[in-house]
């Protein structure tokens, strides 16, 4: 599935997003010059401080060099804040636009990706991912740009001062490179171990959250509380190891500040003691020495925030590269508002290894009621996922009247079809809102009428601040069948020409369940309506039933029909009827 990308190119967005800002960046770089040079000039200052003022006692001197001081650490100032705040800009600039695209991507993701990635690894790629590389672009760009200036400036002033001494002093540097490069890799490795282990705790924490009744109903409180400890254990030893990584890198790079230092006393000193070198030059050398030495541990620092942040983007590239699934054809077709037959045309779907509709051929009229029967795991629900495109069939081809669903615009084609299952998902809003989710311009008379034809305006009414009550704050006290009626007003508002009730009436108890039948056939009436029940009780009034067994068609036609037929759909239903006790009641509850 992977398209198969170059390091180069994957990076090039980032790239392209910083080039955006070129003029904010120009202005930051010359802050980072302003920055460089003062440093530079600080350094090389050193020198007529000693040699004019100490020992050749000029006066003159005494106030040009705090005037200088003065000018130059001002204006550092203000250069610092200039590229802090450009930097920063163009920094979090790119990581909004990384949120909002990885956002945009997930959301346009098939259901299969969902089944497949964790929630909680998600959030973590969107959260914790995305703040790495916010780190990379913002601290390391600016800090590298502005060393890198800063490093250069203050070798000018060594060269000026004494090249020769500075030629021996840069020697060194290619030895410092080495555990800069090794340093960075070993923290990169360690990285990537970390922020996986994050994620597993971020989606183990999901889990355990959201499931927290099944966790205290089944005694698993300690249980789950010994699992996160070994996750934590986990990532403590990862973080310990990244931080051995990054600990070392400091000292290794002291040690050989100090080995230069030292040189430079032995082979300087012994200049000045000669009379080719003063004091001033000696002590302006040694400064800008020791001043180089903030700005080069930065880098190496750099290195490290740079490989973190390359392997969170790699983590960020992975599922940004990763193909939507379901795509719209090139020229895709509207579908109009209004009544549409359905027709399957040989349709298999797989899923990896497990097939779960084999060659199903089904036409459903305009405005047919068709009820899907069979056991647990016959393929009903896969067979009406496929009609608003959740997950595209393996072979053959699904149509709207004439239309290839694949031919059509998603949008059009999810328009046409309301559906209700048996998950009954609701969002932090108001139920008010809930209700309108697929017509935000629906009116309060809309939403109240929904309401009441799903059965659920009653007990709105009840609530503290009826249709304006917030599902967040009701917390858990809207019992499943209230939930369920909620969804149900949610897709009576949606008006659509197609229908699918996927086990929609599975939360409700007989008698609401009874209310929201008449509900849902008022509903049905005129409309191409695919209704799975897990009560057969329900579906008298579909105008044909097919019976699924292992993905396959295998009874067709009215009620009566197949019970004088005698094979599945009359063994389903005397399960059902005359033996509700073990076998039965199974298949009721998990048709
Ligand atoms: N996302 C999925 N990934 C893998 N297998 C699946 C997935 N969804 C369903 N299945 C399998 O496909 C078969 C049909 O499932 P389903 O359509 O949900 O049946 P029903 O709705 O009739 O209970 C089952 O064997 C089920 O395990
Ligand atoms: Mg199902």
């Amino acid at each position: 599935m992977k398209k198969k990308i170059t390091i180069k190119s994957r990076y090039r967005e980032i790239l392209l997003l910083i080039r955006g800002n070129r003029i904010r960046l120009m202005f930051a770089m010359i802050c980072m010059l302003v920055i460089a040079v003062s440093t530079a000039v600080t350094a090389y200052l050193v020198e007529p401080v000693l040699d004019d003022i100490f020992i050749n006692k000029n006066r003159k001197m005494l106030y040009i060099i705090p005037i200088i001081v003065l000018t130059v650490y001002f204006l550092r100032g203000v250069a610092y804040y200039g590229q802090a705040y450009l930097m920063n800009y163009v920094g979090e600039g790119v990581i909004r636009h990384l949120r909002n695209r990885l956002y945009a991507h997930i959301q346009q993701m098939n259901l299969a990706f969902f089944q497949d990635e964790k929630t909680g690894t998600l959030m973590s790629r969107i959260t914790n991912d995305v703040n790495i590389i916010k780190e990379m672009v913002s601290t390391a760009v600016t800090s590298s740009l502005r060393d890198v200036f800063t490093i250069l400036g203050l070798t000018c002033v060594i060269f000026y001062q004494d090249w020769k001494m500075a030629l021996f002093a840069l020697l060194i540097l290619p030895v410092a490179f080495f555990p800069i490069v090794e340093f960075g890799r070993r923290v990169r490795r360690v990285s990537t171990g970390c922020q996986e282990a994050m994620a597993d705790l971020n989606s183990f924490l999901h889990e355990t959250f959201f499931g927290n009744k099944i966790v205290k109903a089944f005694g698993m409180e300690y249980h789950e509380i010994k699992r996160f400890q070994e996750r934590t254990d986990t990532l403590f030893k990862l973080e310990m190891k990244a931080v051995k990584a990054k600990a070392l890198s400091s000292p290794v790079m002291e040690f050989l500040g100090g080995v230069g230092i030292a040189f430079i006393i032995w082979f300087g000193g012994g200049r000045v003691i000669d009379g080719v070198s003063t004091a001033g030059t000696f002590f302006s050398f040694m400064a800008a020495v020791l001043m180089l030495y903030d700005p080069v541990k930065k880098l190496t620092k750099l290195n490290n925030a740079i490989q973190q942040g390359l392997a969170a983007a790699d983590r960020v590239f992975d599922i940004l590269e990763r193909e939507t699934g379901i795509t719209e054809a090139e020229n895709p077709i509207e579908i109009p508002d209004g009544p549409h037959s359905v027709t399957f045309r040989n349709v298999v779907l797989k899923y990896n290894d497990v097939t779960a509709l084999s060659g199903v051929n089904l036409h459903v009229d305009a405005g047919e009621v068709l009820a899907l029967v069979g056991m647990s795991g016959g393929g009903k629900t896969s067979l009406v996922n496929l009609i608003p495109r959740f997950y595209d069939p393996t072979a053959g081809t699904i149509l709207i009247d004439s239309v290839n669903i694949k031919d059509a615009s998603i949008q059009s084609l999810r328009k046409q079809i309301a559906v209700v299952t048996q998950d009954t998902i609701l969002f932090n809003d108001t139920i008010g809102n809930n209700i309108a989710y697929g017509k935000a311009d629906a009116s309060r008379d809309e939403i109240v009428n929904a309401a009441k034809a799903a059965y659920a305006y009653e007990f709105i009414q009840s609530l503290p601040s009826g249709f304006d009550t917030n599902i967040g704050e009701l917390g858990g006290r809207l019992s499943g069948g209230e939930r369920q009626r909620i969804c149900i007003a949610r897709a009576l508002i949606k008006n659509a020409p197609i229908l699918i009730l996927d086990e929609a009436t599975s939360a409700l108890d007989t008698e609401s369940e009874m209310l929201v039948q008449k509900a849902l056939e008022n509903l049905m009436r005129g409309r191409t309506t695919f209704v799975i029940a897990h009560r057969l009780s329900t579906i008298s009034y579909a105008n044909r039933i097919i019976v699924l067994v292992n993905g396959k068609i295998v009874e067709e036609g009215e009620h009566e029909t197949l019970l004088v037929k005698n094979g599945e759909y009359a063994k389903l239903y005397r399960m059902q009827f005359s033996e509700p006790a073990r076998e039965g009641a199974q298949a009721i509850k998990n048709p």
